[in-house]
């Protein structure tokens, strides 16, 4: 094996390494963050909303698709409250199991939890309205992740949306090397998205974050 295939393999398996030895609670998603959630949660509400319903260019409500979901944390609080089916995919089995529980009486619509990485996972065709992938692009390569979003795009029904919301570094490429993953600035973001053939319809910054944390930015795309 060269030496890009080998540091691409170690890039997927410590990632994966470090998430099975974090805890499946709102915390650990957010990496002692927890308190962030509810901010975060209405922000993506606000956001998502906007798209919602009838009307030109708007999308419907049947189902949705949690990329990196963890727990389940969003597919719980955003998600399953506006749409009639949300599928989960993780690369970690113990947080889709917690899911199970975490999610509650409805998480019975919880269409399918797939655990996978998202460089293997192909996305059911014309299935999703909306694809929900947030805190976890930073674990893709470019290359990857321009691909995923390619086999998203197809996965999306009439009037369908990827929506990617993340950290964003103010200049190129920061690695993590605790949690194996890459913060990437806006700039590259927007051409990683080009490359992949989508446009972007909308974008926000967060806002009310704490101030030592990363700027994080929501993009609608299609
Ligand atoms: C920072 S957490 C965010 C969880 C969730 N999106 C949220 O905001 O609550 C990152 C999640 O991505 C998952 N993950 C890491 N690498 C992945 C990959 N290559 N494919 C799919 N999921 C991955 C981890 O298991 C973890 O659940």
């Amino acid at each position: 094996m060269g030496d890009i295939a080998e540091g691409e393999t170690s890039f997927y398996s410590n990632a994966v390494d470090y998430w099975r030895e974090v805890p499946p609670t709102v915390d650990g998603m957010l990496g002692g963050y927890g308190s962030i959630s509810n901010i975060d949660i209405n922000g993506s509400k606000a956001f998502l909303q906007k798209f919602l319903g009838e009307g030109e260019g708007k999308t419907g409500t049947e189902c949705a698709l949690d990329c990196g979901a963890g727990i389940g944390r969003i597919t719980k609080r955003l998600l399953l409250p506006l749409f009639k089916t949300v599928d989960l995919v993780d690369v970690t089995q113990e947080f889709l199991d917690k899911a199970k529980t975490y999610l509650g009486e409805e998480g019975k619509r919880v269409g399918k939890y797939l655990c996978s990485g998202l460089q293997d996972l192909v996305p059911e065709s014309g299935r999703y309205n909306v694809i929900w992938i947030q805190w976890v692009i930073g674990h893709l390569t470019d290359d990857h992740l321009v691909d995923f979003l390619q086999r998203c795009q197809k996965a999306l029904r009439p009037n369908g949306l990827i929506i990617i919301k993340d950290n964003v570094s103010y200049e190129g490429v920061i690695p993590d090397e605790v949690d194996s993953s890459i913060c990437r600035d806006l700039e590259i973001v927007h051409s990683l998205v080009g490359r992949a053939g989508l446009s972007i319809l909308h974008e926000e910054q967060q806002t009310n974050f704490p101030k030592e944390i990363y700027q994080v930015h929501t993009l609608a795309l299609r």
